[in-house]
């Protein structure tokens, strides 16, 4: 008996070298392992030995059917683990048709792009910011709803996430002074309850122009323009007032459904406008407080929801699966 269990072990571990294949890995198990191997009548017929052999060969049996299986599968793995290495070569350039844009990146780019066009420069500004850029130097008052835990993210080290872009256009006129055209695309964060239509990490992007003689109009004029072109075609806009602290007076800016044409439907609700981006003239105390003079200049700012704009342009009508990393999701935007 130990001599043919032997000369089993012998064989089979010199045939699992030659494994090279899953279909061998599968038929040396079979061979070796399997209802008609040796191997499998020795252990049936443990049943018809002396209790002393039971005793003996039972525990043997059993320790060599499991020691010639991991055997087998350490020599299958090696193959399996070469193989990745012959085919998984990372010195080789990237695959063309893979990787797209996220839709947020698309629009972001082609506002940018537009603004860009027409002069303004495009800024960045930190994610992690104070209080002062993010409230107290845009007139936003210390007791203010805004500030309430329920919206902010404050961090341990007395910082927070920023809750709009509107920072930036801080930074940006103790900066650069005015005259001055800029815009921030950038990521934001506010504490909320997440659903269909509410993310607590989303995308603004913010504008701001502050020269001599500016009004409202030219709000309207950059808007169009820029929406035209994210939208591929004209679009019409209304103002209806709306209050930021920062902003006198402030509107909210909507623009014409571009689903239905402003005819009704259910994105736009039946009424033909979807409320797109706050906007306004700069508050002169906000301009003063970054040292412009407001009796020179005016300006005006826009925080546009780039996630929103993102989701009316692909019809997405659920907000997380934008922040979801799902690829069935994302490979739809096959954009480079
Ligand atoms: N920062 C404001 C918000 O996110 C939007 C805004 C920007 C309003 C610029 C007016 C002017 O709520």
């Amino acid at each position: 008996m130990k001599e043919k269990l032997k000369k089993i072990v012998e064989n089979a571990t010199n045939e699992a070298k030659t494994i090279k294949t899953e279909n061998d890995y599968l038929n040396i198990k079979s061979k070796y392992l399997g209802k008609k191997s040796e191997l499998f009548e020795l252990i049936k017929s443990i049943k018809d030995m002396i209790v002393e052999d039971k005793k003996k060969y039972g525990p043997l049996l059993n320790k060599i059917k499991i020691e010639l299986d991991s055997i087998f599968t350490k020599y299958y793995d090696a193959v399996i683990n070469a193989d990745e290495k012959v085919t998984f070569d990372p010195t080789l350039p990237v695959s063309n048709d893979k990787g797209s844009l996220h839709p947020v990146t698309i629009i972001a780019k082609e506002i940018t792009d537009v603004l860009k066009n027409i002069g303004f420069m495009v800024l960045e500004g930190p994610e992690m910011e104070n209080d002062y850029y993010n409230f107290s130097a845009l007139n936003v008052a210390e007791n203010h709803p805004a500030r309430d835990m329920q919206d902010t993210y404050w961090l341990d080290n007395g910082l927070l996430l920023r809750t709009h872009t509107s920072p930036v256009q801080v930074r940006a006129m103790e900066k650069y002074g005015a005259p001055i055209k800029m815009c921030a695309p950038g990521r934001v964060y506010r504490n909320e309850d997440l659903d269909a239509s509410h993310e607590n990490t989303f995308h603004q992007v913010e504008g701001m122009v502050i020269d001599k003689d500016i009004s409202i109009s030219n709000v309207i004029y950059v808007m169009k323009g820029m929406l035209k072109e994210v939208f591929k075609q004209d679009v019409e806009v209304r103002l209806r007032p709306g209050f930021f602290p920062f902003v006198e007076p402030g509107f909210e800016l909507d623009c014409s459904c571009t689903i239905c044409g402003g005819k009704g439907c259910t994105t736009c609700k039946y009424t033909g406008w979807i409320e797109l981006c706050p906007c306004g003239m700069i508050h002169p105390d906000v301009l003063k407080t970054s040292g412009i003079d407001p009796d020179i200049y005016s300006g005006f700012a826009f925080g546009l929801g780039l996630t929103r704009l993102a989701m009316m342009k692909y019809k997405i009508s659920d907000i997380r699966a934008l922040n979801s990393g799902d690829l069935r999701f994302l490979e739809q935007f096959n954009v480079r």
